[in-house]
C-alpha cells in the first residue's frame, strides 16, 4: 500500500516506519515524506534514504484550506493510498480527515483516551499514573480521537521526569507504529462500529496489545 508519512520535526517514528518497510514482504511502501517545516530534521534522513520528500509550510498559504489542498496535491502526486501522521504538529480539518477516512493514522504518546493533546508525559507524571504508553489510532476530526489500532504500555518508574518517561514511551512508539502500519497496509485491520477488528486476533485470548513482551507477527 502506497504510504505517505507527515512529519514536523525529528522524525524518529517516520524513521522506524521507513526501516520496517524495507523488510521483504512488508505490505507498505513509503512513497512520500512530507513536512510542514523546511527545517524538520527528519527530512534529511528521508532524503538520504532516497525517498521522495515535500515541504508544505502553512505560512506559504493564505488559509488552512489552501494549505491542505497543497498537501492533498502532494499526496495525490505520489499516488498515496494511506497517510501516517508521525509528529505532524498541525490539526487537520474535518474535511481533510473525512477525505482520508480509515486511510489516515496517527501516533500519540499516551494511552488514549487519557492525556489527549500536548505535554502528555508531564501530565501523566502529575496525575501519578503507574502506566504510560502510546497509541496508534485512525484519525477522526476531534484531536487525538479515533479507533485504536494498537497500544503499548510502559511503566512509570520512581524518579522519572518527563524526559526519561518520554524516552521509554518513544522506544515503545517505535515498536508499535510499524506493527500498526503492517496491519493496516496488510488489510488486517478493519473499523467496525468505530472499533478496530484485527484479523486473526480473536484466536489469541491473551491481551497481546497491552504491554507486549514481544509483538505478535503481522
Ligand atoms: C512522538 O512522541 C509522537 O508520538 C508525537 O510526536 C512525537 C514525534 O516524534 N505525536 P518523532 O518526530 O517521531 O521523533
Amino acid at each position: 500500500m502506497k504510504t505517505a508519512i507527515l512529519i514536523s520535526g525529528r522524525g524518529s517514528n517516520m524513521r522506524a516506519l521507513v526501516e520496517a518497510a524495507k523488510a521483504p514482504g512488508f505490505p507498505a511502501e513509503i512513497v512520500l515524506v512530507l513536512a510542514n517545516r523546511a527545517d524538520a530534521a527528519g527530512l534529511e534522513f528521508a532524503r538520504e534514504a532516497g525517498l521522495a520528500t515535500a515541504v508544505v509550510p502553512r505560512r506559504d498559504h493564505e488559509d488552512d484550506a489552501s494549505f491542505e489542498a497543497a498537501i492533498q496535491a502532494e499526496l495525490e502526486k505520489a499516488g498515496t493510498e494511506l497517510v501516517c501522521l508521525a509528529g505532524f504538529m498541525r490539526i487537520l480539518s474535518a474535511s481533510f480527515v473525512e477525505t482520508w477516512r480509515d486511510r489516515l493514522i496517527n501516533i500519540h504518546p499516551s494511552l488514549l483516551p487519557a492525556f489527549r493533546g500536548l505535554r502528555t508525559h508531564e501530565r501523566a507524571l502529575a496525575a501519578g499514573v503507574r502506566l504510560a504508553g502510546a497509541t496508534v489510532h485512525y484519525v477522526r476530526a476531534e484531536m487525538d480521537d479515533g479507533p485504536v489500532i494498537i497500544q503499548g504500555a510502559v511503566p512509570v518508574l520512581a524518579g522519572d521526569d518527563a524526559k526519561t518517561l518520554a524516552q521509554r514511551v518513544l522506544a515503545m512508539e517505535h515498536r508499535i507504529y510499524p506493527q500498526a502500519l503492517a496491519w493496516v497496509a496488510g488489510r488486517k485491520a478493519r473499523v467496525v462500529g468505530e472499533k478496530v477488528i484485527l484479523e486473526g486476533a480473536g484466536e489469541d485470548k491473551n491481551a497481546f496489545l497491552i504491554n507486549p513482551p514481544s509483538l505478535p507477527k503481522s
